[in-house]
C-alpha cells in the first residue's frame, strides 16, 4: 500500500521537474502524453487500480483522481503561461525592429543596355504605327541577295563579306533587309513594319566592327509613297530617340542596289552647336541609309511596282547606341564586364 503512495508522490515530483524544465509551448504536449496519454504513467497507474482490493481502491482511487486532475491543471497553467510569454516576445521583437539598421546591399541585376535600347526603338516605331516583323538568321542566297536586286556575280555582293554555309546557297544573313522580302510575301498591303535582329559579316573585329551585330530594318509600302514619307519617319524617329524636338536631318544621295533613289540620312549633332569630336567638327552625323524600294525588289516580293511604291531604311543598332550613351568601343556591349554594365 505504501508502495502506491510512494509512486504517487514520485510521479508528482517528476511532473513538477518536467514542467520546470520546459521552455516552449510546443513541447508541452509531449509531457501531457507522457503522463496522461493512453499509455501515460498516470493513466497506467489508474488502470492498475482494478487489481487492488476494495479497501485500497477506496483509499487510493480519489488520490489517483486527484493526481490526474492536478497534472491536467498544472500542464494547462504552464501551457497558457508559455503561450502568453511567447506572444509578448513576438510583439517585443516587432517593436524593437530598427529600420535604420545596416543591411548589406543586395546585388540586383537589370536589363542589359542593349535590351533597353532595343525596346526603346521598338516603342518608337510602334508608336508611329509600324509593327514588328521577324525572319531567319540562316538565309538563302535568294533572300539575302537576289531578291534584293543583287543577282549572282553582281559587284555589289562584294560590299558584304559573307559567311557562306556548307549547304549550297545558304548563308548567315549579312543584313536584316532580308526581312523586307519575307514581309512582302507574307503580309497584306499596305505594309508598315520594322525588324530588329542579328546580322553577320566576315570582318576583322575592332573597336567599331564585330562579326555579329544588330540591325534595324524599316519599310513602308502603300500607294503613292515618296521620299518625303521616309524623311518624315526618319526625322520623327531620331527626334524621339535623342529626345530633341527640333533635331534636324539632311539627306545626300547614296547607293544601295535595293533602293532607287538611295539616300544617306544625317542628323544634326545632338551634342553640340558648333562642332565637336562626335560629329568630327561637321555638326552632322551620318545615321542611316534608305531610299525608295527598287521596282525589282517589289517584284521579288510579289508586289506590282506600277501600283505600289515604298521606302526602306536600315541601320546598325550599335552605332546609334554608342552615340546615345557616349560609348567608344563596340566590344563593351558583348564582353559582359560588370563595371561597364553597372553604369546603366
Ligand atoms: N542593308 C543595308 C546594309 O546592311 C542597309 C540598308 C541600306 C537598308 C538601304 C535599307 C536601305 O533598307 O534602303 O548595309
Amino acid at each position: 500500500m505504501a508502495d502506491i503512495k510512494n509512486q504517487i508522490d514520485q510521479i508528482k515530483n517528476e511532473i513538477k521537474n518536467d514542467l520546470e524544465k520546459i521552455s516552449s509551448s510546443k513541447n508541452i504536449d509531449q509531457i501531457k502524453i507522457k503522463y496522461l496519454g493512453k499509455k501515460g504513467i498516470v493513466t497506467k497507474l489508474m488502470s492498475n487500480l482494478k487489481n487492488f482490493s476494495t479497501e485500497e481502491k477506496r483509499k487510493f482511487g480519489p488520490k489517483l483522481n486527484q493526481l490526474k486532475k492536478e497534472a491536467e491543471d498544472q500542464i494547462k497553467v504552464i501551457k497558457e503561461k508559455l503561450i502568453k510569454k511567447e506572444t509578448e516576445n513576438k510583439i517585443l521583437k516587432k517593436q524593437s525592429f530598427d529600420v535604420t539598421l545596416y543591411k548589406p546591399q543586395k546585388i540586383q541585376g537589370h536589363k542589359h543596355p542593349y535590351s533597353s535600347f532595343t525596346e526603346e526603338i521598338e516603342n518608337i516605331f510602334i508608336s508611329m504605327g509600324f509593327y514588328p516583323s521577324d525572319g531567319p538568321e540562316v538565309e538563302s542566297d535568294f533572300y539575302n541577295f537576289t531578291a534584293l536586286n543583287v543577282p549572282e556575280n553582281h559587284p555589289a555582293r562584294d560590299m558584304y563579306d559573307t559567311f557562306w554555309l556548307d549547304k549550297k546557297n545558304m548563308l548567315l544573313r549579312t543584313h536584316t533587309s532580308t526581312i523586307q522580302i519575307h514581309a512582302m510575301k507574307n503580309k497584306p498591303l499596305p505594309i508598315a513594319t520594322f525588324a530588329i535582329g542579328k546580322a553577320y559579316r566576315h570582318e576583322a573585329v575592332d573597336a567599331s566592327h564585330d562579326i555579329m551585330f544588330m540591325q534595324c530594318e524599316g519599310m513602308l509600302i502603300d500607294k503613292n509613297i515618296t521620299l518625303s514619307h521616309l524623311f518624315a519617319v526618319a526625322k520623327t524617329f531620331l527626334q524621339k530617340m535623342f529626345d530633341k524636338k527640333d533635331l534636324d536631318i539632311r539627306t545626300r544621295p547614296g547607293f544601295f542596289p535595293f533602293v532607287e533613289p538611295g539616300v544617306e540620312i544625317d542628323m544634326r549633332c545632338p551634342f553640340c552647336k558648333n562642332g565637336c569630336s562626335v560629329c568630327k567638327k561637321t555638326t552632322w552625323i551620318e545615321v542611316f541609309p534608305g531610299g525608295l524600294i527598287h521596282p525589282n525588289v517589289l517584284r521579288s516580293g510579289g508586289i506590282d511596282p506600277e501600283k505600289y511604291s515604298g521606302f526602306a531604311f536600315g541601320f546598325g543598332l550599335t552605332r546609334l547606341a554608342m552615340l546615345k550613351y557616349g560609348i567608344n568601343d563596340i566590344r563593351h556591349f558583348y564582353n559582359g564586364k560588370l563595371k561597364f554594365l553597372k553604369q546603366f
